[in-house]
């Protein structure tokens, strides 16, 4: 039996990147795919097609992760297409970098609607199903820099930190009805977002991190993978970098 035979995974973000490899990786391992990114276009769609060549159920859906009423009715149309909700991956997340001086108030908001208020909200949306069903896995995407900060990146860090913080608290909350939270701290992950970097500053980076390379987006499923999966049956409440062993 697959890992995640029968469970359903909610996964946001997911047309590219790194959301696009957990979406995979979760459905080589039997889950039904349930994925969000902002739009429902031909990336979404060729996503769509990929999974279902896994068979596994899987739909995309156009929904903003950062608007609390756009959660709230994609998951009521996700429970009602897929019947119910194991795994959730609040994984969509932006970059608005500068630094203090000209950060704008638009950048602040905007990065911190999106990747941290999605995940209360996504959460929010979730919860009571997964309370229903007694049982859960919710991991979310943080970053190191959301550990230990990062110059130019004061709104990002601050999103990925607040992350972190509510990962930990609803570990709490939620652990005694078999719930589990998690965060992933990925370090430099070679991917669009990252791709929009100097070529200096890429090469800079690689050479400050230990194993010498940038991470890939498989390298952050498998440990999403493994997070979900009942082989993390007693981890809760946790963040676990995937650095190659990078310190920020
Ligand atoms: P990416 O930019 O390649 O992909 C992000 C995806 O999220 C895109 O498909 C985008 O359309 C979607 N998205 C953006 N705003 C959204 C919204 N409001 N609602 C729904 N979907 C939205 O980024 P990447 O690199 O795959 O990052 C994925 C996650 O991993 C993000 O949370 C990012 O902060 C985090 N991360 C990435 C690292 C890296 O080195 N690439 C390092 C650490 C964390």
């Amino acid at each position: 039996m697959k890992l995640l035979e029968g469970k359903t995974a909610i996964v946001t973000g997911a047309s590219r990147g790194i959301g696009r490899a957990i979406a995979i990786t979760l459905a080589k391992a039997g889950a039904n795919i349930a994925f969000t990114d902002l739009f429902y276009d031909d990336i979404a769609k060729s996503l769509e097609n990929e999974l279902n060549e896994l068979n596994v159920k899987a739909k995309g859906y156009a929904s903003n992760a950062g608007d609390f009423n756009d959660c709230n009715s994609v998951v009521e149309n996700i429970l009602s297409d897929f019947g119910r909700i194991d795994v959730l991956v609040n994984n969509a997340g932006i970059t608005k970098d500068n630094l203090l001086m000209r950060m704008t108030e638009e950048d602040w908001d905007a990065v911190i609607a999106v990747n941290l208020k999605s995940v209360f909200n996504m959460t929010k949306a979730v919860q009571r199903t997964m309370l229903k069903q007694r049982s859960g896995s919710i991991i979310n995407i943080s970053s190191v820099v959301g550990v230990g900060g990062n110059a130019g990146q004061s709104n990002y860090s601050a999103s990925k930190a607040g992350i972190i913080g509510f990962t930990k608290s609803i570990a709490k909350e939620l652990g005694s009805r078999n719930i589990r939270t998690n965060a992933v701290a990925p370090g430099f992950i070679v991917t669009e977002m990252t791709g929009k970097l100097p070529k200096e500053v890429v090469e800079g980076w690689f050479e400050k991190i230990p194993l010498k390379r940038g991470g890939t987006p498989e390298e952050v499923a498998n440990v999403v993978l493994f997070l979900a999966s009942d082989m993390a049956s007693y981890v809760s409440g946790q963040v676990i970098n995937i650095c190659g062993a990078m310190t920020t």
